[in-house]
């Protein structure tokens, strides 16, 4: 007899009342992003999930994203664009055990699809340690609600903003979470940075040293 996996949507009820914790069905993920298929095309494309969960939505975006970059790039670039599709996902959860499923899924995910194709890269390795670095730097534990984490500090997350001419570099620049939703629209985008200089244009397997312009 074949064992059935069961999809687990609620953990208990004491976590439904006090957080709404009700995880979405996988085939209902999945219909939701057939609605932006288009958008999932785009390997750039930035998704925001705002009530993370153990990370099925954030999960099921880069598996498709991943499979857009295996039928459609040559595969010397699979690695740079997975790395640069890990970029575009951006989660916020408030439960911290959630918090950590999500990125555990996001990095299993991730070293999964070049594990299958005979490629699995070293946890020590600079595409590990760049991917994990993104997953820890775009999918935060904290309140969406005020933007802000446990400790009461605002929520910050980066743009990873690839360069046009030479599509293996990324200059990373920070914005708190809340100056997306001020009132009073910034002019432009830059308007919304920290510090807009603070980090030297590097290569996307390198973003995890944090190299500092002028460095
Ligand atoms: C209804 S579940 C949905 C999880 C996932 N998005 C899904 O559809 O399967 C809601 C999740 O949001 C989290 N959550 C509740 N309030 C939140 C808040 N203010 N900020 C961030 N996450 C929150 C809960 O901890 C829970 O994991």
């Amino acid at each position: 007899m074949q064992a059935i996996a069961q999809e687990v949507s609620v953990k208990s009820r004491a976590r439904v009342k006090a957080h709404g914790e009700v995880f979405t069905p996988r085939s209902m993920v999945e219909q939701m992003l057939d609605l932006v298929s288009d958008d999932l095309l785009f390997v750039d494309k930035t998704f925001f999930e705002p009530a993370a969960g153990d990370g099925n939505f954030l999960v099921a975006i880069l598996q498709r994203k991943l499979r857009m970059i295996e039928k459609h790039l040559e595969r010397d670039v699979w690695v740079r664009e997975s790395l640069f599709a890990v970029a575009s996902i951006y989660g916020i959860e408030l439960l911290e055990d959630n918090h950590q499923e999500a990125k555990a899924a996001m990095l299993e995910e991730f070293a999964g699809f070049h594990a299958g194709h005979g490629a699995l890269p070293d946890a020590g390795s600079d595409v590990m340690r760049a991917a994990t670095f993104l997953v820890d730097s775009n999918i935060m534990c904290g309140n969406t609600l005020t933007g802000r984490d446990w400790l009461g500090d605002e929520i910050a997350f980066s743009w990873w903003v690839r360069d046009d001419i030479d599509l293996g570099i990324v200059i990373r620049q920070p914005f708190t979470f809340n100056s997306l939703r001020s009132s009073a629209p910034a002019p432009s985008l830059f308007d919304y940075l920290i510090e807009p200089d603070r980090y030297a244009p590097c290569r996307i397997e390198h973003v995890h040293k944090e190299v500092r312009a002028g460095d």
